[in-house]
This record gives C-alpha cells, structure tokens and sequence, in this order.
C-alpha cells in the first residue's frame, strides 16, 4: 500500500490509474479505524479497481468547542488495518496543504443541512461538502463510500453531487454496531464503561420504535413521546429525535416508508447519534 501525502502527489497517482482504463473507489474517513471502516473498504474495492482511502481529520468540520484537538489518532494501526484490506493507497494529508493561507473557498449546501445535527453544529456541513469536493477534485473517484451512520451527512453529500452535476457515485453502507447494538464510532472510546451502557439506549430506542411500526402504529408524534421518554430514562442529555424523511429530512407527521428515526444524545461529555429507516427489513 503507498502512503501518499500532498494532493499533487495523490492526483499524478490519480491521473496514472484513469490513463490506464481503471476506476478508483473512495473511503473518505477521519481515522482511528474500526470494524464499520474496514467495511467501507470492501465495498469500495468491491465496486472499483483500485481503492484510495482518505485520512484526514478535517479541521473545518468542527466547532470551536468540539473535540478536534482530543480526535482519537493512531495512524500506524490504521495504515495497518488499510494495508490488511488491500488498499492501493491512504492519503493522508497535512492540514495546511489542504487549507494553505489563502484558502477562501467553502461549498455550501442548504436545505438539508438545517435541522438535525446541522442545527446544533453550525458550519458543520459546510466543512464537510468542502474536504469532500475537494477529495473528489484531487482523487477523482468513480464511486465513494459512507457509512449510514451519518445518514445527514450521506443525504447532504448526495445532493452535492446532484446538485453539482457530479459524475460519483456515492454508496451508503449499512451502520456497523457492536454485539450489543452500539454503533460503532471512533468516538465510542470517549466513553467510560458505565457510559458504554447507558449509550445502548439509543438501540433499545430503535428496537421499539421498530415494533410499533410493525404493529401498526402510523402517528410520529405518539412515536417521538415514547422514545424520548425511552432515552430518559438513562442518564442522557436529548439533542434531538426526530422522524424524518430519508430524501427531504422534513419532519414526518405520519409514519410511513421512508421514515428514519434519527437521534442524537449526549451521554456525559459524549456526543452520539444513530438512525433507523424503519421500515427497512
Ligand atoms: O464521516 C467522516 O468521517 C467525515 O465527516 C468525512 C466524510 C471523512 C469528511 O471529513
């Protein structure tokens, strides 16, 4: 596996795959791998010939006060778990040859980048359509992977390219849990292992909110009581829970298919969220 490290070395390797008639697939990731990531890698080495996965803890995406500084790193572990999948390269990049001095540029999707996650992390989305367009620049994908655990972001990226008349194409994965249901996350190693039991309240939200809608049940406002009222019965602090449509994001008043249940808490000085479509099978 080649490590490349500036974006012009990346785009010569780029260019070199494409003269040879090759596709290239994408794993966009900030790191610190788990097993949803090595999952990510197969689809993309499924989908393309040569596979590119991308490690960059991207500064833009996050707030002043949020956990940049603290985002859990081990980059010999994760070029070693990369180089097990059989990926052609990581790029890993330094923060100023992404973003140099002059760097004025951010792509900004509206819409969907409003409520959920967006409306407690402002600027959030906007970081990230931008390091994403620019990977797409600089790597030139046919295909890029992204978990459905930030089903916002996969939404919000999924209108950039349409948007944006992009020829890639963007694959959601299925979220990766643990054993007992938790999603996996870099961030779940911020949680201390009382806090790792009460964040599994988010699948046990899940669980039920999928047995009501097999019963029958079709009100979203019914729905929303009864999880909130689920999640506080932990020692958890509510973001949000919404019943949202997959495309729009709009808040659904009846619960029909395509609705997902998305979620986010705080469980001591952690952040997490999940999702369901929940009429998936
Ligand atoms: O999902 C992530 O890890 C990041 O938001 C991404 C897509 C790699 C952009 O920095």
């Amino acid at each position: 596996m080649e490590i490349i490290r500036t974006p012009a070395e990346m785009t010569a390797w780029a260019n070199q795959v494409l003269a040879d008639g090759q596709t290239i697939g994408l794993v966009p990731t900030m790191g610190f791998f788990h097993a949803g990531h090595l999952c990510l890698m197969r689809k993309a080495r499924e989908k393309a010939d040569r596979t590119v996965v991308s490690l960059f803890v991207n500064p833009i995406q996050f707030g002043v006060n949020e956990d940049l500084a603290r985002y859990p790193r081990d980059f010999s572990r994760d070029s070693q778990l990369a180089e097990a999948e059989g990926v052609d390269v990581l790029f890993a990049p330094e923060a100023q040859a992404m973003y140099p001095p002059e760097a004025s540029t951010r792509v900004i999707v509206s819409g969907v980048t409003e409520g959920l996650c967006g409306a407690s992390r402002p600027g959030h989305f906007a970081g990230v359509a931008t390091v994403v367009a620019k990977l797409f620049h600089i790597i030139k994908p046919h295909c890029a992977v992204f978990g459905r655990k930030d089903f916002q972001q996969l939404t919000v990226l999924e209108r950039m390219v349409a948007d944006l008349n992009w020829d890639v194409e963007i694959i959601g994965h299925p979220i990766v849990r643990e054993e007992d249901g938790l999603a996996m996350s870099s961030r779940n190693v911020y949680l201390s292992a009382q806090e790792r039991q009460t964040a599994l309240c988010l699948f046990r939200a899940i669980g039920h909110a999928r047995r009501r809608v097999r019963t029958g049940l079709v009100e979203a406002k019914v729905l929303l009581l009864e999880v909130e009222a689920l999640l506080q019965q932990e020692a958890v602090t509510i973001e949000y829970v919404s019943l949202v449509d997959q495309a729009t994001l709009q808040p659904q008043a009846v619960l029909r298919k395509g609705t997902v249940l998305a979620m986010a808490i705080q469980v001591g000085a952690t952040r997490l969220i999940d999702n369901d479509n929940l009429f998936d099978d």
